[in-house]
């Protein structure tokens, strides 16, 4: 069974501004519960979904078809959105979407190895057909890469005890499972820290993080995104931690800013004031108490909302 409760669903829906005859993608298809609001909402319209997840795919293309056929399903990193819809002779689109991260079912289900709470092998990888696992990031990588990471993309202030207690405890034998890992954490930091938040959380987050080159794609992918959206087109972004929200902020706030003009321009063009962007919510969209009483994962979303104004 896969489940998934999509978070800030209405926000994001009404924030895309859906035409019905338009053109939409949904970048992160998940159990489809984004997907399956853009869907109810087209008639001649069409969207395209992509995850790397084969098992999301499956279980949200059950989920999508009853509704309507007009969507097809593109197994892909959506960093590739470009030129997997100009393959398909699509070079605008009316919306985009973005839910970023991994599905509860990911989590739950325990075996992908994304869970410090749940035993498995280190693996973490949302397309399994990569070769990096974590299980090669946790017994490969050199002492300062382990320690940058843990620090960079997990906010650890213990970065430095863990890779230390990592490198130390992979000499002895391969770190293969999470509980494993967790052990490690857990001997590696200080007793006093082991009180509040699981102390295995920031570090299985940085792991994950790298593993899927998480922060690597993101702009990569917005700035596709922006190329691909018609005029007056929007995007919509949901992200779950602060590296994420800021890389989405600042390349949002890049583009909304008033262009720099030529000095000496006795008039100017019109067009050459505007910016490309514009900010749909000055401030960011956060879920409503009753969204964060009933889904405790939607505890750290922010929603971002831009619309093209020009091309870039
Ligand atoms: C938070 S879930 C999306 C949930 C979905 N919006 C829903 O309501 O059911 C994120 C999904 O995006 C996928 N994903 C994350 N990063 C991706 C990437 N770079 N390329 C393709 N899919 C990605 C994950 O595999 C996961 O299934």
């Amino acid at each position: 069974m896969f489940h998934h409760e999509s978070v800030l669903l209405k926000e994001s829906i009404e924030g895309l501004n859906i035409n019905p005859n338009g053109i939409y993608v949904d970048c992160t298809l998940g159990g489809g519960g984004h997907s399956s609001e853009i869907l109810k909402r087209l008639d001649k319209g069409f969207l395209y979904c992509f995850d790397q997840d084969e098992e999301a795919i499956i279980a949200a293309n059950t989920r999508l078809k009853r509704i309507s056929r007009r969507y097809e399903i593109i197994q892909r990193n959506f960093k590739d959105l470009k030129e997997e819809l100009n393959h398909r002779n699509v070079c605008k689109v009316n919306g985009i979407l973005f839910d970023l991260g991994v599905s509860s079912p990911q989590f739950d289900q325990g075996k992908r190895g994304f869970s410090y709470q749940k035993e498995a092998k280190l693996d973490m990888r949302m397309d399994v057909n990569q070769s990096l696992s974590a299980y090669d990031i946790v017994n490969h990588y050199a002492f300062q890469d382990l320690f940058r990471i843990i620090s960079r993309y997990g906010e650890e202030r213990y970065a430095k005890n863990i890779a230390r207690g990592i490198e130390k405890a992979r000499e002895k034998k391969a770190i293969e499972t999470t509980f494993e890992l967790v052990d490690i954490i857990k001997k590696s930091v200080p007793a006093k820290s082991l009180r509040g938040k699981h102390p295995a959380k920031r570090t299985f987050q940085a792991l994950r993080i790298e593993t899927n080159r998480e922060l690597e794609v993101l702009p990569e992918a917005l700035e596709k995104a922006i190329d691909l959206l018609d005029v007056d087109g929007r995007i919509c972004v949901i992200s779950f931690h602060s590296l994420e929200d800021r890389i989405v902020k600042d390349i949002f706030k890049k583009y909304s800013k008033t262009p720099d003009v030529p000095r000496g321009l006795p008039i100017l063009p019109k067009d050459l004031e505007r910016p490309i962007l514009k900010r749909i919510n000055r401030k960011v969209i956060i879920p409503s108490n009753e969204e964060l009483e009933e889904n405790n994962r939607a505890h750290s979303a922010k929603l971002r909302i831009v619309q093209k104004v020009k091309e870039k």
